[in-house]
């Protein structure tokens, strides 16, 4: 089988899109202002690329974090999550800004956000740069979406199909083609 990628999204409306994002987290952290601590936490690896984009445009001052994360499970539990690297910075009272690639069931989130929030941040907000809403079985719903997606498998901009095509600079929708 042949693999095609065909663009959905360029780069230049993703990086469009993250600048809104930037801008409304700017504007939402300035008008706060209560010297709490920013923690912007990435999700490795999807959203490496969506997480630096982001993070050049915020002008507020901020801390970098990476979790590795798993879940097991099927549409009727969540299952247990796998944490393979957890924040090296302490959560506790600060402000975390959980940045994901794409929402899809919502399995690995709603159980990531569980046990953040154990950690009793000061608050958890979470972006993420795409969302496939026709999906979802857990009620996950983030607080800034780049783009709704189609029930489509994409890969690029820090997305993979078996760890490849990572570093497109766009968003595109992968489909096989049979070969005669
Ligand atoms: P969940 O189903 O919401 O738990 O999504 C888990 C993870 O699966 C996401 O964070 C992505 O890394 C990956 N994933 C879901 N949909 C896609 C896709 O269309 N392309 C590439 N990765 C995906
Ligand atoms: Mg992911």
């Amino acid at each position: 089988m042949k693999e095609k990628v065909d663009v959905l999204i360029s780069e230049e409306q993703i990086l469009k899109r993250t600048k809104e994002i930037a801008d409304e987290l700017n504007k939402h952290f300035k008008s706060l202002d209560d010297g709490r601590d920013i923690v912007l936490v990435c999700i490795l690896k999807g959203s490496v690329m969506f997480f630096s984009e982001l993070a050049k445009r915020l002008d507020i001052p901020v801390e970098m974090d990476f979790v590795i994360c798993s879940s097991y499970g099927d549409s009727t539990t969540p299952g247990a999550l796998k944490i393979q690297k957890d924040m090296d910075i302490s959560a506790e009272g600060k402000h975390i800004l959980l940045i994901e690639d794409i929402v899809d069931t919502g399995r690995t989130l709603k159980r990531l956000i569980e046990y953040l929030n154990a950690k009793n941040p000061a608050s958890l907000t979470l972006c993420t740069l795409l969302d496939k809403p026709d999906r979802r079985e857990y009620p996950v719903q983030a607080d800034h979406v780049g783009f709704v997606v189609p029930d489509k498998f994409v890969v690029g901009f820090g997305l993979d199909y078996a760890q490849r095509y990572r570093n497109l600079p766009y968003i595109g929708v992968l489909s096989f083609i049979e070969q005669a």
